[in-house]
């Protein structure tokens, strides 16, 4: 690697160097003045490295580092050698060492950061993101950018070795439902008419297995204008993938050998449960309302609407005529919980939609039989509302001992399970359940292909409409469509969604039916979907895939809680990018050119 600037990367020396005469070159990450001496720790991206300017050894080059300053560039030839005893940093790769200079060449000067480069300060995000060059510099996100790297190349090539090919397809493309909305580019060429970016290459994967590439997958970018959340971006990028003449778990096999040995390379301290764990979809909503669930600890709710349908507590009784629930788990040990703590919680599951929430604290020393359970002993605003059998039952169903906090919420089932499913990863955080150390990975299956939109008045797909149905439900589209179950999977780890994908339908008529229930009329199908199911028509092979989150992957992996901290250059909640500051407005030439016109109120 040796030209003018260096021979060697600031990281990789190490004692084995001592006595070598050796130039490297990167930014001042801190000087020091020592009354005579000068320190500088010189960083590159392989690391730091402690560099001293002795005036006896070099006059010239003490001068010079006397004027660097933070960030400035430098070049520096000098000797290597061990550092003073007692002056050794175990904490660096080249702590044993230090690099005495003889020349030094100052390669650029720096303004004076906008914010300290170090992973502790704390830094508003919106400084982080209009200086997101500088910030990447800090060492966290420099190791999130490598760690995305190494994900990315990990998995290419464990797909290379099995026979799979990366295939790029369109960001100009047609709207394909996805669920979100699409973004559009307008076409110069074609007054009126759009581009839509793609939410997914899904339509031009299927395509391709009609072409009969069987093993097919890509680094896909993906573009959604959806509302935003920590664990979204408005364009994200997935490890899509589709094969044909396969089932379910050659799917899922796939995907638990590619994630146990992507893991195990850029985490061997993680743990994982392996196999990976499976549930099915009415299972996962029974216990953990919701089909993303954190699976590092217990908690699992319990239905006690039969427990407490008679009560005489009103709002359970009338919850329960009406249709609703009555569900909710227990806390362990947190019987002690004072009024404000409940009063806390009470507002946590207001917030996420619940009317309120019922508290029971079975006081007395944990290990006492529930059987010597008194009425006096149940702390909860509603127990004068129940026997003391009823209390009973309900702690059996709910798994509560005595010294356990109980929390019950009545309302619609998806309401509950809304605001209980949220309420059991507080309480897990809380109780200090969510181990960092530990990736659960499960994958949710028997999707119900259909859901009954209740606002609209209509089925909706789960997922997308080109999911096949298992093969035992096909005929309940006819009579209950919204038992019949797909063959749809989703993947999730440590309560986020990481994929989803299906077995699609390769039967044309099959497709045009799912299509037209869904409500699709005739000429709709046809100019959305025409390519498709033309493309079905001449002999589409039985084909499925699924297409893994990136970004939510690789958040994971490094411990971060945004997204955006995994991403180079995300844009803001409100999908923005504040570096380049876009969107922005663009000339009347161009809008004019695109035949387009702002109303008054975007002008
Ligand atoms: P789906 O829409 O479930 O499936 O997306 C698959 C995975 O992509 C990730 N993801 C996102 N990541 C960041 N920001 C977003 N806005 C975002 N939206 C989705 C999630 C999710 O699990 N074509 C199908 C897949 C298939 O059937 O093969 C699809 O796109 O990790
Ligand atoms: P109220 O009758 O509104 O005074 O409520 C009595 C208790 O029941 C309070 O502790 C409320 O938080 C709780 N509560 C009210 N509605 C619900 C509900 N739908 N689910 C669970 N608890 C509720």
């Amino acid at each position: 690697m040796a030209n003018k600037y260096r021979d060697h990367n600031c990281g990789e020396l190490n004692s084995a160097h001592i006595g070598e005469r050796v130039s490297v070159a990167g930014w001042v990450n801190r000087r020091r003045d020592h009354g005579g001496l000068i320190f500088i720790d010189l960083r590159d991206q392989t690391g730091l490295l402690q560099v001293v300017f002795d005036p006896q050894v070099t006059g010239e080059g003490h001068r010079t580092a006397d004027q660097a300053r933070g960030e400035y560039v430098l070049s520096v030839t000098g000797e290597v050698f061990r550092r003073p005893e007692g002056m050794e940093n175990p904490r660096l790769s080249t702590g044993e060492i230090e690099l005495s200079a003889n020349e030094v060449q100052i390669l650029n000067v720096s303004r004076p950061m906008p914010f300290p480069l170090d992973d502790d300060s704390e830094i508003d995000e919106s400084i982080r993101l209009k200086y997101r060059y500088l910030d990447l510099r800090r060492p966290r996100m420099k190791s999130n950018v490598f760690l995305r790297h190494r994900v990315i190349k990990l998995m290419r090539d464990f797909l290379d070795a099995r026979g799979f090919i990366e295939i790029e397809t369109p960001i100009l493309l047609k709207s394909t439902p996805e669920g979100a909305r699409d973004y559009l580019v307008p076409s110069r060429l074609y007054p009126g008419k759009f581009y839509a970016l793609p939410q997914s290459p899904q339509q031009l994967k299927q395509l391709l297995m009609v072409s009969g590439f069987e093993k097919y997958f890509q680094i896909a970018r993906c573009f959604r204008d959806e509302d935003q959340r920590a664990d979204r971006q408005p364009e994200f990028t997935q490890l899509d993938l589709e094969m044909s003449f396969v089932e379910e778990e050659d799917i899922l096999g796939l995907m638990e050998e590619l994630f146990i040995a992507v893991v195990g390379d850029v985490r061997p301290d993680v743990e994982m449960t392996k196999p990976f764990l499976r549930l099915s979809y009415a299972e996962t909503m029974a216990k953990y309302g919701t089909d993303k669930p954190d699976l590092r600890f217990g908690l699992e709710l319990a239905d006690v609407s039969d427990l407490v349908a008679d009560s005489g507590f009103e709002v359970f009784r009338s919850t329960i005529a009406n249709g609703g629930i009555v569900k909710g788990f227990a806390a362990p040990g947190c019987a002690d919980y004072s009024r404000k703590q409940q009063a806390e919680l009470v507002d946590f599951v207001r917030e996420r939609g619940a009317k309120g929430l019922v508290t029971m604290a079975l006081e007395g020393e944990s290990g006492e039989p529930l059987e010597d359970l008194t009425p006096e002993k149940v702390r909860s605003a509603v127990t004068k509302f129940f026997s003391i059998e009823e209390l009973r039952a309900i702690a059996k169903r709910v798994n509560a001992g005595v010294g356990d906090f109980i929390l019950l919420v009545a309302d619609k089932e998806s309401v509950v399970n809304a605001a209980l499913s949220q309420l059991r990863l507080e309480m897990g955080s809380r109780l200090g359940l969510q181990d960092p150390n530990r990736m659960v990975f499960c994958f949710i299956q028997d999707y119900p292909m259909m859901e009954w939109n209740e606002d609209d008045n209509e089925w909706e797909s789960m997922h997308h409409p080109f999911t096949a149905l298992q093969d035992e439900d096909v005929a309940l589209m006819d009579t209950d469509p919204g038992k019949a179950r797909a063959k749809h999977y989703d993947f999730v780890c440590n309560g986020f969604e990481l994929s989803s994908g299906s077995i699609r339908i390769h039967d044309g008529q099959l497709q045009r039916k799912i299509f037209s229930l869904l409500g699709y009329t005739d000429e709709e199908i046809t100019e959305r979907f025409g390519h498709l199911l033309e493309a079905l028509d001449f002999g589409a092979p039985p084909h499925g895939g699924i297409a893994p989150g990136i970004d939510r992957f690789v958040m994971l992996l490094a411990g971060e809680e945004n997204i955006r901290d995994v991403i180079a250059f995300p844009k803001t909640k409100t999908a923005a990018d504040l570096m380049t500051n876009s969107p922005d407005i663009v000339s009347p030439e161009q809008l004019e050119e695109l035949h387009l016109q702002l109303r008054e109120e975007a002008s």
